[in-house]
């Protein structure tokens, strides 16, 4: 069956209703959420008279503009900014969608999957379609059932929808109540003394709060000035915990900074030591489960992922496979849900997720427990699918990460990887005591040498401004520099549309070498001292066919006429130094990007959380 429909599965969703007027609380609420989304945007608000709708194709930038020419205000609204999977990004597809009677209005992120049933059915009953999308079929068939109860007319609707949602719904006979509901997709409560907010997640309030309910799946949330109550399918009463977020306002700003992707390099220092620290029991990083994990009952670890968390993934095998001795398997998650794989209770699954909502990631998590694995969570978002789902976890400390392209989480999961890695070869009987220590203590000097690293940042942005031209990039390296690599070149493909390619340094001449030529740019990455010879004689094979080398590392290596330009980096021991080599790589991209003038924060055709297939 091929279901051919325009749906919106990842996009950003914000309400509020209170004493304020809600367009600007919305609007800021946007701004947070628009790296979620950004092919198209809109509101709803409801006042006395009925609902006004403001939405349109494009950035929000241009939806801001329209409300200044034709203002809008009610103390009650909803906002979405969408990010187009299938169909284009149209004014007919955005969001809010009403019913033909003006009487529902619904933002939605998610897929609706028997929509096209729903739509037909509704429409032999007179009803008229405006869209494309699957949302709106929410809208009109949430309208035919509306009978004066708002919430008996959600509960009804739930019984009726197929796939994943959070929704923001509001009634103009009603505009004191906001309802939310969510399944399989993010969703968090705000609550302040002026007014109660939804959102896709917390950066988007914290201007306004920072407490917070996480929505679970089959809740219904009820807002209105008075308060926020909640209720299950049953239309039972439930009690949930308010919880206090640890991010402040200011965390989820530019602070001055260009783009949140240079502010969230610079923070790296910080965010280590807070994940360090945290991690290591004296912050104030929350896990679950950790004590509970006895290596020696594994014969196996899996790491599953997807993307940048993936590379991780990839560093953290060398690190685990080292200090534990147990075999390491490293798996793209989306393939890793439907493989079949050879797991089971001997076997411990690590889950990395920056969001914690990403889709396939999920599932994995959930193919891993169905096969008897036990399953461990490394995710930097408090409230998350995957840090709520997963047997046991661990919080890095990186913050809002808002620029898409992951740069501080990443650096704090390989945080949180190597200390994990240490535990486990303790409780193995692989790291000694003092072993321990000195790991240990190379862990936390990682803040002070990273700050060095940043020191380079002057000579990276001239380097990469000479870079801009290139067509396509190689990146090389030799075990772990090899792994690191893969998060080189995936950071320079999202934000500067450049082509790339990652490669372990000794399969160039089985193949990939023919594609060197005049002025090709190889960026060796070379920080494993025993390995240094391997990896400049690879990097000779390419400057011998004209290419240009960017090394980073302290391999022994000429300039060869000034067409090897060098990164110097501290001395680590090398199963941490992609901490260090990743400060540059990433660095490198910003800058190739800053100088093709390109949308740093928001890539085309990409979005924050991937929570869709
Ligand atoms: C990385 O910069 C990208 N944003 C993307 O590859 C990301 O790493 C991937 O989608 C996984 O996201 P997660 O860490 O939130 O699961």
């Amino acid at each position: 069956m091929i279901i051919l429909y325009w749906s919106d599965v990842m996009c950003g969703i914000i309400g509020y209703i209170g004493k304020e007027d809600a367009v600007p609380i919305i609007v800021e609420g946007l701004k947070k959420l628009e790296y979620r989304g950004y092919d198209s945007s809109g509101l709803a608000v409801c006042g006395a008279d009925g609902f006004s709708v403001v939405k349109q194709k494009g950035r929000l930038d241009a939806l801001i503009a329209r409300l200044t020419d034709c203002p809008v205000s009610a103390n009650a609204g909803i906002g979405h900014t969408r990010w187009a999977t299938h169909g284009e990004p149209s004014d007919a597809n955005s969001h809010p969608h009403v019913g033909g009677q003006n009487r529902i209005a619904v933002v939605h992120n998610g897929i609706i999957e028997n929509y096209k049933q729903i739509k037909e059915r509704l429409a032999r009953k007179g009803v008229v379609f405006h869209s494309q999308t699957d949302s709106e079929a929410i809208a009109q068939l949430a309208e035919y059932y509306y009978d004066g109860d708002l919430v008996r007319t959600v509960i009804k609707l739930l019984h009726r929808l197929e796939g994943s949602y959070a929704l923001g719904i509001l009634c103009a006979d009603n505009p004191d109540i906001l309802v939310a509901v969510k399944k399989d997709n993010p969703l968090i409560i705000g609550v302040s003394g002026h007014g109660h907010f939804i959102a896709s997640d917390v950066p988007a309030v914290l201007k306004y709060t920072d407490r917070v309910y996480y929505m679970e799946d089959d809740e219904i949330a009820v807002l209105s000035s008075g308060g926020v109550q909640f209720f299950n399918t049953e239309r039972e009463r439930l009690h949930k915990t308010l919880e206090t977020v640890s991010w402040s306002a200011a965390s989820a700003e530019k602070d001055g900074y260009p783009h949140f992707m240079l502010k969230e390099i610079m923070e790296q220092p910080k965010v280590l030591k807070d994940t360090v620290s945290g991690t290591l029991g004296t912050g104030r990083n929350e896990q679950h489960g950790l004590d509970d994990i006895d290596i020696r009952g594994y014969h196996k670890i899996v790491i599953a992922a997807c993307g940048s968390a993936y590379n991780a993934g990839l560093v953290a095998k060398y690190v685990f496979e080292r200090l534990t001795r147990l075999s390491v398997e490293t798996e793209i998650a989306s393939e890793f849900r439907y493989k079949d794989a050879v797991i089971d209770d001997k076997t411990l699954v690590l889950l990395v997720s920056q969001s914690g909502e990403t889709a396939d990631t999920i599932a994995a998590m959930r193919e891993a427990k169905r096969k008897g694995a036990y399953t461990l969570s490394v995710v930097n978002v408090v409230g998350s699918t995957l840090a709520k789902e997963s047997d046991a976890g661990v919080f890095t400390a990186a913050g809002p990460e808002i620029a898409v392209a992951t740069t501080k989480a990443f650096s704090a999961q390989l945080a949180v990887l190597y200390l994990l890695a240490i535990r486990f070869g303790v409780q193995i009987g692989r790291v000694a005591k003092d072993e321990e220590q000195m790991y240990l203590a190379a862990v936390r000097s990682l803040p002070d040498k990273i700050r060095e690293v940043l020191k380079e940042t002057d000579a990276i942005q001239k380097y990469a401004s000479v870079c801009v031209g290139y067509k396509s990039v190689f990146f090389i390296g030799r075990n772990i520099d090899c792994a690191i690599a893969a998060e080189g070149s995936l950071k320079l493909k999202e934000i500067s549309y450049i082509h790339s390619e990652a490669y372990a340094g000794g399969e160039l001449k089985h193949g990939t070498i023919s594609l060197i030529e005049e002025d090709t740019l190889v960026v060796t990455i070379a920080t494993c001292e025993r390995l240094y010879a391997k990896i400049v004689s690879n990097a000779e094979q390419v400057l011998s066919r004209g290419a240009k080398v960017l090394l980073i590392g302290n391999a022994p290596a000429g300039d060869y006429d000034g067409r090897l330009v060098r990164i110097r980096l501290p001395e680590i021991c090398e199963l941490f130094s992609p901490s260090l080599s990743v400060v540059v790589l990433q660095l490198f991209a910003y800058y190739i990007a800053a100088n093709k003038g390109l949308d740093i924060d928001k890539p085309r055709n990409l979005a924050k959380s991937v929570t869709v297939e």
